[in-house]
């Protein structure tokens, strides 16, 4: 459509989406450059609204969105290093205990089963020990995946889900047994929510508690009125989805090509050979492993390529008008850019479908670093980019560490991690099993 029409198109009444990579840093801006509302539209469906990520005024998105920052902050995310630690090692014990059998190994499931297991033990007390299921819990990316194909339909029919809301569980749970992991969740989160706030009413402090998110937010400023436990529910509810899906498909990207061409595996393994010496007794840390340009240019190759969000993303400037070259935009128009043209600009990445870490190591176009938006810019990127990267540079190391488990992929190919499909997220083709292998 860009070629035929240009930079920018109205692809429906409400809604513009402008192709120009000068022009990303214009849109997606920080609250102190100008405010940013949510497009009313977007996934309202979901029934999701009061989480902080679905709030669509600029200002009360920042209130929701401020106490959670500091736990999902660098330093936030130190502090929780020994759990991700800890359970990446049980994930690669998991997997080694395959070596010589003949049983195949869904990455897939694998993975979001570690993204799971960390993320629910980041929300909240209760967490469901996805890793230590024989087939690593695959009710979770089933869930998931179910919610990721009905995103359109609610998003342009929210209706649809007025019968769902008010009918019985068991008819849901008949109905759709694929969704029920994420709707049993709810109940799990608002007990949570229940005794984090009991444990405040009685004047414990946060840090007698384990130190988890829903827990922060009781103890955190934030006004009463931004505490209704439906509302705390939902936002952990979210930022699980938001932290499950999304680092798991990246994984599941990354090991495919690792598994598939052994020169870039090999050259990982070589420089990853000193610093994993320790393991399994000791896990680098995430600070020594963000000093390894090689993983560095993995992690990155499959945050630029995996299509994780392959949306258009619209914001809407609510109180001053957009210019983008020639046009004026009125105030309240969506805009939106999507990530893939920016992460795969032939200019700058050339080749730019080839997985190829190297592009990344040494001194490199800085124009690169400027298209790399993986997780968007300005007041509404991503919250859990550090504990998306401390995860994937974590998983990865440990994994594909030098003697660690040889993988052998088992009627797998690219097609089976490929984005080709756009429901928000990226995903394959739909009757795709995932990454299938083979442990050695
Ligand atoms: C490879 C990993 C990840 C990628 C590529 C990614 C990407 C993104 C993108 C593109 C957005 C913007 C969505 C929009 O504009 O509508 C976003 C938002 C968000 N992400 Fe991530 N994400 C990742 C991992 C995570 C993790 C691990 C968490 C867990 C905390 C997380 C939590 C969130 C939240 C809460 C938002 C909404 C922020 C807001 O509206 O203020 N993400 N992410």
């Amino acid at each position: 459509m860009h070629r035929k029409y240009g930079p920018i198109i109205r692809i429906n009444p409400h809604e513009l989406v402008i192709k120009d990579p000068d022009y990303y840093n214009e849109l997606y801006v920080s609250a102190s450059t100008r405010k940013t509302d949510a497009y009313v539209h977007f996934l309202a469906g979901l029934n999701l609204g009061e989480a902080h990520v679905m709030t669509v005024p600029h200002d009360l998105h920042r209130r929701r969105r401020k106490p959670l920052e500091p736990f999902f902050s660098k330093q936030g995310i130190g502090a929780l290093e020994p759990v991700l630690s800890s359970l990446t090692r049980r994930l690669c014990d998991r997997i080694d205990s395959h070596k010589g059998t003949s049983k195949v190994i869904r990455l897939n499931n694998a993975f979001y089963a570690l993204t799971g297991d960390v993320i629910t033990r980041i929300c909240c007390d209760e967490h469901p020990d996805l890793i230590e299921d024989e087939n690593f819990s695959p009710s979770w990316p089933d869930s998931f995946k179910n919610l990721s194909l009905a995103a359109h339909v609610v998003t342009h029919f929210p209706q649809i889900l007025i019968p769902i809301l008010i009918a019985p569980t068991t008819l849901i749970d008949w109905l759709n047994p694929k969704y029920k992991a994420f709707r049993e969740s709810e109940a799990v989160m608002r007990q949570h929510v229940a005794r984090a706030k009991a444990g405040k009413a009685e004047g414990r402090t946060y840090g007698e508690g384990h130190p988890t998110l829903l827990r922060h937010i009781a103890h955190s400023e934030m006004p009463v009125s931004e505490l209704d436990d439906t509302r705390l529910a939902r936002e952990a509810q979210v930022i699980i989805s938001a932290g499950v899906h999304t680092t798991s498909r990246c994984l599941e990207y990354i090991a495919y090509h690792l598994i598939e061409d052994e020169k870039i595996r090999f050259q990982l393994q070589r420089e990853l050979e000193p610093i994993m010496a320790g393991y399994p007794e000791k896990v680098p840390s995430v600070s020594q492993l963000e000093k390894l340009p090689y993983l560095s240019g993995v992690v990155k190759e499959g945050l630029r390529m995996a299509d994780i969000a392959m949306h258009r993303l619209p914001r809407v400037s609510p109180e001053v008008p957009l210019k983008y070259k020639d046009w004026i935009i009125p105030k309240g128009v969506a805009v939106g850019m999507h990530p893939r043209f920016m992460n795969t600009d032939p200019e700058i990445y050339p080749e730019p479908h080839k997985f190829w870490p190297d592009r990344w190591v040494g001194d490199i176009d800085p124009r690169m670093d400027r298209c790399f938006v993986p997780f968007v810019r300005g007041s509404r990127d991503c919250l859990g980019k550090n504990l998306a990267y401390a995860e994937l540079r974590t998983v990865i190391a440990c994994l594909f560490r030098p003697n660690g488990p040889v993988f052998e992929l088992f009627e797998t190919d690219y097609t089976d991690v490929e984005p080709i499909h756009d429901y928000v997220v990226g995903l394959p083709k739909l009757n795709s099993k995932g990454v299938r292998v083979l442990v050695h």
